[in-house]
């Protein structure tokens, strides 16, 4: 399946290192939303649903968790370990998290506003609609 990470450019002198996100540039598209997640238990699972219209770059700046990608046909999980790599989870892309470390805390770059109608949250609903 198609898999797309971005490894992001390293700004970093002896001073430490930075990352610059740039919409329509590292970043492909325009983004009018961002938040985060922390404070997830170990054994706790996010995620678990699919977007119609939204794209989203996922990027673990602290830590590190998994992520299932499921196109409806395949099924791959990504490990996201570095706060260097973005992993874009685009529009009909089923996705789970989990596997979070303590200190885990997972910025998510997206394309829209918050809207619950956009979200499809069931996985029998999820592969009729990747049939269509
Ligand atoms: P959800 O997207 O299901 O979280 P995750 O994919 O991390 O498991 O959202 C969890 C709750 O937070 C849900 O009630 C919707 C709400 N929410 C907002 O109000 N605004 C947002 O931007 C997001 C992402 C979620």
């Amino acid at each position: 399946m198609n898999i797309e990470i971005f490894n992001f450019k390293i700004i970093g002198d002896e001073r430490g290192s930075l990352i610059a996100l740039e919409e329509c540039k590292n970043i492909p598209f325009k983004v009018k939303r961002v938040y985060y997640s922390y404070n997830m238990a170990e054994k706790t699972r996010r995620g678990s649903h699919a977007h119609k219209t939204l794209d989203q770059i996922l990027i673990c700046v602290k830590g590190s968790c998994a992520i299932l990608m499921d196109d409806g046909t395949e099924k791959q999980e990504v490990l996201l370990d570095s706060p260097e790599k973005g992993l874009l989870v685009g529009k009909m892309a089923w996705h789970e998290m989990y596997g979070f470390s303590q200190d885990c805390v997972l910025l998510v770059l997206a394309s829209d506003y918050y809207d619950e109608n956009d979200y499809i949250r069931n996985y029998e609903r999820f592969l009729k609609e990747c049939m269509r």
